[in-house]
């Protein structure tokens, strides 16, 4: 299946996907990464790794459809089966999410409902919690609110700072946001209302 990951900054998701297919983890194809920023390092690994890196510059688009249809048509010249969001920092629109319903995933540094938005990692550290973790949601029309892939915990240690509590909660990301893409591209991700059932996997 053709994916697109979508980044804004880092990319080290976007690296771990590279790597579990390199490692034959995942049976996928990336056909591009896409940013919305010109500096992101993902455009670089992009690159290192001889796949197309898509600088789109939201500037340079009267409107925020204007510039998804940019997008559209990236992924439709490239047959994109899914869509992997990996720290992109862009809402997508209604517009949009409605082309790809249930073909969009996102990734959150948190356990939704808890700690939705930009702060995750700092919010659950400053309210105290124990526990937090990791989400992998399919993207719906609002932010971080879509239906639960994926979660995995995360114990909050004493001393931990926002950089390692982060640092422990990448880890998980990268083993799991492979193994929810290749979920979805067995076909096993069935979505029934909120409820993301995953076949051949007992609730008990
Ligand atoms: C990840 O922590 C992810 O949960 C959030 O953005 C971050 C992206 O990190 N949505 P990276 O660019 O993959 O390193």
């Amino acid at each position: 299946m053709n994916i697109a990951v979508f980044c804004s900054g880092k990319g080290t998701n976007l690296q771990a996907v590279i790597d579990a297919i390199k490692q034959k983890r995942l049976k996928a194809r990336i056909s591009f990464v896409l940013s919305d920023n010109k500096s992101a390092y993902a455009l670089v690994r992009a690159i290192k790794n001889n796949i197309p890196a898509v600088f789109i510059d939201p500037e340079r688009f009267k409107s925020r459809k204007l510039y998804e249809d940019e997008i559209i048509k990236h992924l439709k010249n490239h047959n994109v089966g899914l869509i992997v969001l990996a720290g992109f920092m862009r809402v997508l629109s209604k517009y949009f999410v409605r082309q790809y319903k249930n073909r969009i995933m996102n990734i959150h540094p948190a356990l939704l409902p808890s700690f939705p938005g930009r702060c995750a990692v700092r919010d659950a550290l400053r309210y105290g919690v124990k526990v937090t973790g990791v989400t992998i949601h399919f993207v719906d029309e609002r932010v971080d609110s879509g239906p639960v892939i994926l979660q995995s915990a995360v114990k909050v240690l004493t001393n931990d700072t926002d950089e390692t509590l982060l640092e422990r909660i990448h880890k998980k990301e990268h083993i799991l946001y492979p193994e929810a893409i290749q979920l979805f591209i067995d076909g096993r991700l069935d979505v029934k209302g909120r409820e993301v059932i995953v076949r051949g996997v007992s609730s008990g």
